[in-house]
């Protein structure tokens, strides 16, 4: 029997930290061997550390497991890392320098040159970016990135329309679940009944990553696509699942059938190599109405496809539609999970 490669999970008992610790639980290749978290976690056991939110069980093994400080000694060689930014920025560099692959869920270093900021259906190639971080060139270590919870979702979109028919232009407006704030996040008293029209840094982030990530890799540096791009985000009453309004101007021409065509049809790189969390349809069109809904579609795929509804025709650009992706598992431990398992088939990992 083989035996399964041991990975750590830093921010193990935030939101994204438990949605990998529930992702984790019976996969193929990896086992969890270590958790860490904030000194006020640190030495307790995980089981009364985290607030366990998922709506599976605990699993018994790691409820039991001590929580380790936050420091690249004693821990495995993989590291997946759901941080603050402000902490990321410090603790990731110091585990890529001591030698591990961080696979990281935070924006600390997502827009660095050397960093690949990575969804295995759109920009596999990237990884190889790797090979110019003067971690790798050290120690072996490295770090790898996912974008942000509605950057993914949006990308998922895009790309096909992209490889299609071209991209000229890009409007979205977001509504984004409050579990995308993390674990307490936004006060009960401040979303229930109510919009908020502003999340710190979100519309920055959307716009920037979503051009690299349709960027093309050209040497050391990926040259980030050029087209327009707006973004507005609100954060909604709703508990999972960040639903998008997208307008877009396409550089082709296109009929509608060929749009939902495009999007039915996209397969990439995960699908070929069927790495184990990959959705068998990466994004899927559904034509009723009044859907996508995160009440009915949030779990498609596992949470790891993108549903798409509405496509219509835009009086200002091309066309309009409406896009929802799950935030913690396509979103973010999902699609790091995602990373890992492309690095591993490409020898990254070894
Ligand atoms: N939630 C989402 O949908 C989502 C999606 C994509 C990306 N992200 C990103 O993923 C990261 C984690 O998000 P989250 O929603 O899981 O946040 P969260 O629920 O607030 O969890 C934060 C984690 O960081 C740990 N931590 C805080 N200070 C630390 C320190 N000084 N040293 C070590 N660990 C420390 C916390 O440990 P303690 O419990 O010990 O304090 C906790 O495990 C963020 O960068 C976020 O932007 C989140």
């Amino acid at each position: 029997m083989q035996t399964k490669t041991p990975v750590g999970i830093l921010g193990a008992t935030g939101i994204v930290g438990q949605r990998f610790v529930q992702m984790l639980e019976h996969h193929p290749w990896f086992e969890v061997a270590w958790l860490a978290a904030s000194d006020r976690s640190e030495g307790r056991p995980y089981g009364e550390a985290a607030r366990w939110r998922m709506k599976t069980p605990i699993p018994p093994r790691l409820a039991e497991m001590q929580v380790s400080p936050a420091q690249p000694g004693g821990a495995p060689k993989i590291i997946f890392a759901a941080l603050d930014a402000a902490i990321a920025a410090e603790l990731e560099p110091r585990f890529a320098e001591a030698g591990c692959a961080v696979v990281s869920n935070s924006s600390a270093l997502r827009m660095q040159s050397d960093v690949p900021l990575v969804v295995p259906e759109v920009n596999a190639e990237h990884v190889k970016l790797l090979a110019c971080q003067s971690w790798r060139r050290k120690s072996g270590g490295f770090v790898v990135t996912n974008p942000n919870c509605s950057a993914i979702g949006l990308v998922m979109a895009l790309a096909p329309l992209e490889q299609h028919f071209g991209i000229e232009t890009v409007m979205a407006v977001t509504m984004q679940a409050v579990s995308g704030a993390g674990y307490p996040g936004v006060a009960s008293l401040d979303i229930l009944g109510n919009v908020i029209p502003y999340i710190a840094k979100e519309e920055e982030k959307m716009e920037e990553e979503t051009r690299k990530l349709l960027g093309r890799l050209n040497g050391a540096k990926v040259v980030p696509a050029a087209f327009g791009m707006s973004a507005q985000c609100n954060r909604v009453s709703v508990e999972d699942g960040h639903t998008e309004s997208v307008s877009v101007k396409l550089k082709k021409k296109a009929a509608p059938e060929e749009i939902i065509e495009a999007w039915n049809d996209f397969r990439s790189v995960p699908q070929e190599l069927k790495l184990p969390s990959a959705p068998e349809q990466p994004v899927r069109y559904i034509a009723a109405a009044d859907r996508p809904q995160p009440r009915f579609d949030v779990d498609s795929g596992q949470g790891m496809t993108a549903t798409i509804g509405r496509l219509r025709p835009c009086g200002v650009l091309d066309w309009k539609f409406t896009v929802l992706s799950h935030n913690t598992i396509r979103g973010a431990a999902g699609a790091a999970l995602l990373n890992a398992e492309l690095l591993k088939v490409r020898g990254y990992l070894d």
